[in-house]
């Protein structure tokens, strides 16, 4: 398959930098990235630097190299998959809104007919300036995509908005646009992930080790598919993924209201979340003190999520999983009818490059037509994108 164009322009902001790891986690998805930069993004970074990483020659402004610049500006509009501007300052912002074309990167913006993203970095002041905030609302008019600031510790010693966003989240950004497989479009897709917690007295609970990563994944495949991504999650490290909406959950109670509360209106539920099936019998409101001898804790059965979703589904597509140490296809073929599921993605915990804590999974998919798929080890996002296929090609 032909590799994606990105086209990355670069502007002169202290955050130029950053957008060096942009481009370092585009080639690292494979994919083919041209960087422009403006003359005053070259007082901040080295063209040097960028044309490393990308492995392709950096264009800059060159009015003195009248023929590179007619061939130029034309062959990467035309190149381009996608256009990206990183760090996107006032300056070419407000050239771009008012049709000004002065320079190779705003010749490009203007020539090109490929969705183009300004990622905007700048002093808070500059950012709210009305002049600016007009521009921004003028480019979005006309279809130009923006990647909104953050607010933060800005490089001028100023804090507010007008922080350059996350480059994992720059990149997440392109990612998802470049993807065109939008076979999810208008489905809302209602994910879990993460563990759930149980607490015990104030400052103690019990958990397990799941990190969330492969219900992440989920919700991000999703995203990029067009979908409408509900992700309730237990307690995790990750960051939040871009263009998903995140409900933050602890306990079984709390995930499962939130799932209820969505169930309803969804078109695909899948619930990689690791709940806890039992919780501490009492709850202790004081902090447990250590005493003599042996500590017995007594614990209770807590709500089994998904098999009340299987209980009341009406047309959901409902999909489980199931972590096994052992007889991993007749554990989760059981799990699949008992708790009246459509698919259950199977996967054995004992291995320990898969499963928990892991980016890789190597999982079988049953479905309630006792489909079974078997995939190879694959990085979660692949698992997450092969489930969906599945899920896509099944005619119902
Ligand atoms: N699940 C759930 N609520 C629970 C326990 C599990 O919704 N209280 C869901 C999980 O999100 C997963 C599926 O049920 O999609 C299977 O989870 P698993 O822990 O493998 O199975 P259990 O039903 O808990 O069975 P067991 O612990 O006996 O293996």
């Amino acid at each position: 398959m032909a590799k994606k164009s990105v086209v990355l322009g670069v502007c002169g902001g202290i955050a130029a930098y950053k957008a060096l790891d942009v481009v370092s986690r585009l080639v690292k998805q494979n994919i083919e990235v041209d960087v422009i930069m403006t003359n005053s993004a070259t007082k901040f970074v080295t063209p040097l630097s960028f044309q490393s990483l990308s492995a392709n020659e950096v264009v800059v402004d060159m009015f003195n190299e009248p023929k590179y610049w007619e061939i130029q500006h034309i062959s990467l509009a035309k190149k381009a998959d996608l256009m990206v501007i990183v760090p996107a300052t006032a300056n070419v912002i407000g050239k771009v809104a008012n049709g000004i074309a002065d320079d190779m990167l705003s010749t490009t913006i203007m020539a090109t007919k490929a969705p183009v993203i300004f990622a905007p970095a700048m002093n808070t002041n500059m950012y709210e300036n009305p002049i600016v905030q007009n521009n921004i609302e003028k480019l979005k008019s006309f279809g130009y995509d923006f990647i909104e600031p953050c607010s933060g510790r800005l490089a001028c010693g100023d804090t507010g908005r007008g922080k350059l966003e996350d480059t994992e989240v720059i990149t997440e950004c392109i990612l998802s646009r470049l993807n065109e497989n939008k076979d999810l479009k208008g489905k809302k897709v209602l994910v879990t992930a993460g563990p759930t917690i149980a607490k015990l007295d104030p400052v103690r609970f019990i958990t397990n080790r799941s990190t969330g990563k492969m219900g992440y994944a989920i919700a991000e495949e999703a995203r990029d598919r067009g979908a409408n991504v509900v992700l309730v999650s237990g307690p995790t490290s990750l960051k939040k993924p871009y263009g998903v909406n995140i409900i933050n959950v602890n306990t079984n109670e709390e995930m499962l209201n939130v799932v209820l509360e969505n169930f309803h209106d969804s078109d695909i539920v899948i619930k990689s979340a690791a709940v806890a099936d039992y919780k501490p019998k009492n709850y202790s409101n004081k902090k447990i003190k250590k005493g003599e001898g042996d500590l017995n804790i007594v614990f209770e059965r807590d709500s089994d999520i998904l098999k009340t979703l299987g209980d009341n589904k009406s047309n959901q597509i409902l999909v489980g999983f199931a972590a096994e140490s052992n007889d991993l296809l007749e554990n989760a073929k059981e799990k699949l009818k008992r708790k009246n599921l459509d698919y259950i993605v199977a996967n054995d915990i004992t291995s320990n490059d898969t499963g928990f804590a892991t980016d890789d999974n190597k999982v079988t998919i049953i479905g309630e037509d006792k489909s079974i798929v078997s995939l190879e080890k694959m990085c979660k996002k692949s698992v997450a994108r092969e489930l969906f296929n599945i899920i896509n090609n099944k005619k119902r």
